[in-house]
């Protein structure tokens, strides 16, 4: 496979795109595919307002879990480039369906969560924000009495419109787009190539399963997120 360095330089905004696949190598589990959480745990008991609404606490345990594991796991060599070339150069923006924080942990700060974060609950009735960054959750209900659900966008929940507005102007900006391990699978997100290349931008996937969507005229590279962007972007690697 050959792979093309980028030169940043030669780009105004450049939008990187990322799903679960980004962070596998870290060893968190993506959602598809074997050992995917959605293999393991039915979302419908454990990632929705109605599951939450009838068994607060096991939902609350499910991401209590989550967040628990990821202290074990830490950003990788393509997380770290990432932060590197924010820290360099201007129009570097990255749009992520994760809520696991781990572009945030490797330095970069130009991130736009789409699906919200592990790491704030938000309480069920007054909507206070609360942050954890505990491996357990300091508490489960507000100080209001209400429970405090994770603010994240769970199955059939509204995404936030303010965000994905600025994700929209962002992308429809980039000249050049870069999505990273998502599967494709759930929208609006799932959208966002056809937009930037509708738009002009030069559009480059990287997924070891990624299928040939030529019709975007994709650059298309089969690989892990961790190994690759390094090889991208050589003149940032911090290895
Ligand atoms: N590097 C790059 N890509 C990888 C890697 C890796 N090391 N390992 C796996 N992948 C790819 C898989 O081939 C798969 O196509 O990452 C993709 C992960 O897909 P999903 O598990 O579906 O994750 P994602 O696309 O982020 O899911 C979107 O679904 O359940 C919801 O809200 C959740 O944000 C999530 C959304």
């Amino acid at each position: 496979m050959k792979i093309i360095q980028i030169d940043p330089a030669q780009y105004a905004n450049i939008v990187f795109f990322t799903g679960a696949g980004m962070s596998a190598e870290c060893g968190v589990p993506t959602y598809r595919g074997s050992g995917g959480i959605w293999d393991k745990y039915n979302w419908e008991e454990v990632a929705c307002q109605n599951a939450f609404d009838s068994n607060p606490q096991k939902v609350l345990d499910f991401h209590e879990l989550r967040q628990s594991l990821l202290f074990n796991c830490y950003p990788h060599a393509g997380h770290r480039v990432l932060a590197a070339l924010e820290q360099k150069h201007s129009g570097i923006t990255i749009v992520t369906q994760n809520i696991d924080g781990m572009h945030q942990r490797a330095g970069s700060v130009n991130v736009i969560e789409l699906h919200g974060s592990l790491w704030r609950l938000r309480c069920q009735l007054d909507g206070r924000i609360v942050s954890d960054t505990n491996a357990k959750f300091k508490k489960r209900k507000c100080e209001c009495g209400a429970w405090l659900r994770p603010d994240i966008i769970w199955f059939g929940d509204p995404l936030d419109s303010g965000i994905m507005n600025r994700a929209h102007t962002i992308i429809e900006k980039a000249d050049l787009f870069i999505s990273i391990g998502t599967s494709g699978m759930v929208w609006p997100a799932a959208g966002f190539p056809k937009i930037a290349a509708d738009k002009g931008a030069k559009i480059i996937e990287i997924n070891p399963d990624a299928i040939d969507r030529s019709k975007y005229q994709h650059t298309v590279y089969p690989d892990k997120a961790g190994t690759l962007i390094p090889k991208l972007f050589p003149n940032f690697n911090t290895n």
